[in-house]
């Protein structure tokens, strides 16, 4: 049986990630941020729910560490943990700024760099990182967020070259808007104690962006992009998912680029 490591597994595209590949028979590692709040993984069948932050090395090195000593490998990372920080970039501190790319691309490539050797070693691993369909196109006052998907694209489709020859294979999951905790608990909305300037067009776009939250369909729809990933045995890079977002990728490619953009500004 095969063995996945899911990051980021404690809610939303992670925790329906790791329960459907449980689902399906695989052996899973459910990496948790804070395990006294993760629900579901109790009592499943080859399933481990273990500690893991990816900002943490140590963390890292354990959940490693304990996936090889229970299933004895790995087989598939995926690097789902993630945030999303929303607002004008001119409010955002150095701190902000460092914590969204600390997450959201160092905590991929510290994954990565740690899983490489046992892959490596045993020439086969796949390695699947949740970018967004904001890795391809950018939309309103998400810049730095947008930067961190952006890297996480080129990173992976860079990545995929040096290692194919270790018959390790690198995807890109590509979600649409999805019905978790990004857009509520887990986002990080910018503002400034003195200015102002962007707080009106920041509240409407903050008010579009809930309306597309509530009509945004349920993570185990990515969940099962992910798994089709997971299997498909081809050398497919990237995967696209969700409402409007295989449309959205193809007028990108088809349409000129100002037409795009002056679709997202009169949406937003
Ligand atoms: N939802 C969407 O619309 C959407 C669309 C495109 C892409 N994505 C991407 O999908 C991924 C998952 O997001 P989601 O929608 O499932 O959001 P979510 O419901 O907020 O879940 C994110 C999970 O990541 C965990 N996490 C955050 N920082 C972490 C860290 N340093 N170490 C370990 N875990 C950490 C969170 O832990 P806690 O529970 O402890 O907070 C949470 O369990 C992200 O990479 C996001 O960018 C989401």
């Amino acid at each position: 049986m095969p063995t996945v490591l899911v990051t980021g597994a404690g809610a939303g595209i992670g925790r329906a990630t790791a329960l459907y590949f449980q689902q399906q028979g695989w052996n899973v590692v459910a990496g948790v941020r804070r395990p006294e709040s993760a629900t579901g993984f109790e009592g499943l069948d080859h399933c481990l729910c273990l500690p893991l932050d990816v900002n943490v090395q140590d963390t890292i090195d354990r959940a490693i560490a304990q996936t090889m000593d229970y299933f004895g490998g790995l087989d598939v990372l995926v690097n789902n943990a993630g945030f999303g920080t929303f607002g004008a970039f001119e409010y955002s501190t150095e701190e902000q700024i460092l914590q969204q790319f600390q997450t959201n691309v160092f905590g991929v490539m510290r994954m990565t760099r740690s899983v490489l050797p046992h892959f490596r070693a045993k020439r086969q691993g796949m390695i699947i990182n949740i970018s967004s369909v904001g890795g391809r196109l950018a939309f309103p006052l998400y810049s730095l967020y947008h930067a961190t998907k952006f890297a996480i694209e080129g990173f992976s489709e860079s990545l995929q070259y040096e290692l194919a020859p270790f018959h390790i294979q690198v995807k890109l999951i590509e979600p649409g808007a999805m019905k978790t905790d990004f857009f509520q608990r887990s986002q990080v909305v910018l503002q400034h104690p003195t200015l102002h300037s962007y707080d009106d067009y920041q509240s409407k776009v903050w008010q579009k962006l809930q309306a597309i939250e509530a009509n945004a369909p349920s993570p185990d729809l990515v969940a099962k992009v992910i798994w089709q990933a997971a299997n498909d045995k081809t050398d497919r890079l990237r995967y696209s998912v969700g409402d409007q977002v295989p449309l959205l990728l193809f007028l990108n490619r088809l349409i000129p680029h100002s037409w795009l953009r002056s679709m997202i500004k009169s949406t937003f």
